[in-house]
């Protein structure tokens, strides 16, 4: 899942000006630039900050337009077929200069999907490296820079992590933090497995080190990404996922902490317990159920039944705080009947999700539902997607309108262009705009009365 806000550029330039501080005492060239732009998940939009801290620290200029770089990236997706034709729009554009004077590069899950093939589709790309190699951008980078123009990077057998000496992140106030890459799972549909490797958890301490320096900066929100967040491992055998999240939350200066995605089959109660004592950890859990019928879930190879999962959501709503709930779905699996698919929708009454993000089945390379074939037809897959979202809408409303009345804590993150009007976050994740005369918001907590909502945001005034 993934939200963007405004960002004034003002706040961009802060951050910006922070870690250049550090940056340029290195730069070599300040000719060279760099255009990155990123497809995907949230772990695809991190690994792009880290990326442009790496080619930052080197000389490298960031710019806003393919036409003024001399780098060119795409940072890719390929959990759907049609995320994974982007990019060979994009690289279809540079057909006619055959990217004259420019390196164009392919980083990400398309990358390492179609490894060397890319080099046959559009020839005038230098570099395919997949997110599981990225430790070894520094090299390839230099391979590419001295001229060679075939330069992979495409083990997905890694027991490495990426971390970078310095991050260039897009956000003010929200940094986010991956954890744990890769992932062990073997969902049938899925291509993570395959694009970003095996999994692999990053050390307590380097974790922790981390946030005390983001705090430093200035960074408020600390969100921690993995494909299976909580699945969390510490090669330190130091602490478990629900004791890092404490120790995160203890880092003076952090206010919130958030993390993403949840596995069901890892998800403990000691999680639910650490959110309940602990007023930073944010009132959210992403734990996507992706289908309600147990007949389908065994053939996803999702490794829980309905009920299984059902315990999962008695464990979070058995909380003292009101724990919003989010979750994935794919409609027109293999085999899913009528019946599988109103399973799923009871699933959804019974759940009353805060948020659904649903997609239509799409077969992939590399994965073991693609024997499976495809055998619910587009036109079903488009219908059943309709009716699941209709539902969610009115389960939605509903919900948000029991928060009328309510004060809320909200980050401070974008402000309208209409007067008096700001944009915030709410901890449960509720987009909320609000009514302010105040000046200087951004970036600050503020407590909200909610006066009005709507299936996908709420309104309000400030009260303090
Ligand atoms: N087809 C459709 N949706 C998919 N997802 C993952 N793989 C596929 C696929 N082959 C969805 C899942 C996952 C989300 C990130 O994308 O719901 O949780
Ligand atoms: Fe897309 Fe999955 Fe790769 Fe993220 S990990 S970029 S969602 S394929």
């Amino acid at each position: 899942m993934s939200e963007r806000f405004d960002i004034g550029l003002e706040q961009l330039t802060g951050v910006v000006a922070l870690s250049a501080e550090r940056v340029f005492r290195g730069a070599t060239d300040s000719q060279r630039t760099f255009f990155l732009e990123t497809f995907g998940c949230q772990m695809n939009d991190h690994d792009s900050e880290k990326v442009a801290g790496l080619l930052i620290s080197r000389g490298y200029q960031q710019v806003k337009s393919p036409n003024a770089a001399s780098l060119v990236l795409y940072n890719t997706c390929s959990i759907r077929e049609k995320a994974a034709q982007k990019v060979f729009s994009r690289l279809g554009e540079f057909r006619t200069r055959q990217g004259e004077g420019q390196i164009i590069g392919v980083l990400g899950c398309v990358a390492q999907q179609e490894g060397e093939e890319i080099f046959e589709r559009a020839p005038w790309v230098s570099l395919v490296c997949g997110s599981a190699s990225y430790r070894k951008l520094p090299e390839l980078l230099a391979q590419v820079e001295a001229g060679n123009r075939r330069v992979t990077g495409l083990n997905n057998d890694t027991t490495e992590t990426f971390e970078t000496e310095m991050t260039r992140r897009d956000d003010p106030w929200r940094a986010y933090l991956t954890i744990i890459e890769g992932c062990d799972k073997a969902c049938s549909y899925c291509v993570v497995p395959f694009t970003r490797g095996p999994e692999r958890s990053r050390a307590s301490d380097s974790i922790l080190q981390e946030v005390r320096q983001l705090a430093e900066f200035g960074y408020s929100e600390v969100q921690l990404l993995g494909q299976t967040v909580n699945s969390y491992a510490d090669p330190l055998k130091k602490v478990r996922f629900s004791e890092l999240l404490v120790n995160i939350a203890a880092v003076p200066g952090v206010r919130r902490v958030r993390f993403m995605t949840s596995h069901p089959r890892d998800f403990t109660k000691d999680i639910v317990d650490a959110i309940d004592a602990t007023p930073e950890l944010c009132e959210h859990v992403h734990l996507p159920v992706q289908s309600g019928s147990t007949k389908v879930l065994r053939a996803m190879l999702r490794t829980y039944s309905r009920d299984e999962y059902l315990e999962r959501i008695a464990l979070i709503r058995a909380a003292r705080r009101p724990i919003s709930i989010t979750s994935d779905i794919i409609v027109g699996f293999p085999g899913e009947t009528d019946a599988d698919f109103e399973e799923t929708l009871g699933l959804l009454r019974e759940v009353e999700y805060d948020g659904v993000y649903a997609f239509k089945y799409s077969p992939r390379p590399n994965t073991a539902s693609l024997a499976m074939g495809d055998t619910i037809p587009d036109e079903e897959k488009s219908r059943r997607l309709a009716a699941l979202q209709e539902l969610q809408r009115e389960i939605q409303t509903v919900r948000n309108a029991r928060l009328v009345g309510q004060e809320q804590e909200l980050l401070v993150n974008g402000k309208s262009k209409r007067e008096n009007q700001w944009l915030g976050q709410t901890s449960s994740h509720k987009v909320t705009n609000f009514t302010s005369p105040e000046k200087d918001l951004l970036g600050h907590y503020v407590k909200v009365r909610i006066t009005s909502a709507g299936p996908n945001s709420l309104a309000g005034e400030q009260v303090g």
